[in-house]
């Protein structure tokens, strides 16, 4: 049958992924051996999960994912080290001096890079660190430590694990403005610094029509593309690392159409680009999808529907990538 990995491998890219929390729903078990070789754990690796008091690791479910993704032969995009949400308040609240707040990075970086050297393909080691126009958002790290917070966490990660490809990875960059021209001077203080940076991920919460909560519709095929080249001819992979497409709720077979052409031709726009390494769709079923939740009456967003029917979007999608 249908396999999207499978197709994507074909046409010579690395992978085809799901955004992963354990759960007892084996409906998904199957899914993910049938149509995806690599997962990114939605939580269970961030700070919150793995440290959530000053040199108290946690990492039991971190672990479980990892070894679920070892006995599956998967992939791990590792996700993440440094972001401003899901941080205890003991780093975020905690005062640190500039001195102090690095070397709280460094004890977590050692942690989490090292424990998982060797599991991890990708890591996302900063997540988020743009504001909607192009700004630094004001967190804890770049108030306390400057734009330096970056190619800090990359040179850490980098001597942590030696392996994994290193990503920059944020959401809003796919209309190819000031948010994505942030991204490539990210790119370029890293790498001016003299530091690795392997890619950027570009999350891709979407929507098919226009939302209270979106940008608007998911830009058409051209502008997806130059998004990818503002980034990646600075000399990086690009990925889509979070795909949603989401929609005004309830569902009809026609915003279901326009959904499924919008996963088709961002699809198209990673396999049009030869720096597009693979991607990640963020989560299999609706039923688990974050969107509902944190934007009330907007969803829908996934390739399965509640029930783990395949959705009109998983042709579109398969479509995008196996090309005309
Ligand atoms: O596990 C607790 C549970 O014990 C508690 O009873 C419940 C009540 O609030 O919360 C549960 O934790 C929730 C967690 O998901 C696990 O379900 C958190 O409240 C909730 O905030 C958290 O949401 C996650 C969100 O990141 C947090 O920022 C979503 O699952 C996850 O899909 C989402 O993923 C992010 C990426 O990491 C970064 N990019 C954007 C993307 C979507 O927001």
């Amino acid at each position: 049958g249908d396999s999207l990995y499978k197709a994507m491998r074909q046409r010579g890219r690395n992978f085809l992924g799901t955004a992963l929390t354990l759960r007892n729903e084996t409906a998904e078990y199957k899914i993910i051996k049938q149509d995806f070789n690599s997962i990114t754990p939605e939580n269970a690796q961030k700070w919150e999960s793995t440290e959530p008091s000053r040199g108290n690791f946690t990492f039991a479910d971190a672990d479980r994912h990892v070894a679920f993704a070892k006995q599956n032969g998967l992939q791990i995009h590792c996700h993440n080290l440094v972001w401003h949400s899901q941080l205890p308040t003991w780093v975020s609240e905690g005062g640190f001096d500039n001195a102090t707040l690095i070397q709280v990075m460094e004890d977590h970086i050692k942690a989490l890079a090292g424990r998982y050297k060797g599991a991890c393909t990708r890591w996302d080691v900063v997540n988020e660190a743009l504001n909607e126009d192009g700004t630094y958002r004001e967190s804890v790290w770049y108030t306390t430590i400057g734009e330096a917070y970056l190619p800090i966490a990359f040179k850490l990660a980098a001597k942590y694990d030696t392996h994994a490809k290193l990503f920059y990875n944020d959401y809003n960059l796919e209309y190819n403005n000031v948010k994505t021209a942030g991204a490539q001077r990210i790119v370029k203080l890293i790498k001016s610094y003299g530091v690795r940076i392997d890619g950027v991920g570009y999350q891709a919460h979407l929507s098919s029509e226009i939302t209270p909560t979106s940008p608007g519709p998911a830009p058409n095929q051209t502008v997806l593309e130059q998004a990818f080249h503002a980034t990646a001819d600075e000399g990086v992979d690009v990925a889509y690392t979070e795909i949603d497409i989401r929609m005004n709720t309830p569902a009809t077979p026609e915003k279901l159409e326009v959904q499924k052409q919008t996963y088709e031709r961002v699809a198209a726009a990673c396999l049009a680009v030869k720096r597009c390494v693979g991607m990640t769709v963020w989560g299999i079923s609706d039923k688990y999808s974050w969107i509902p939740g944190v934007f009330p009456g907007e969803g829908a967003a996934n390739i399965w529907d509640e029930n783990y029917n395949k959705k009109p979007a998983y042709k579109g999608f398969l479509r995008g990538i196996v090309g005309w």
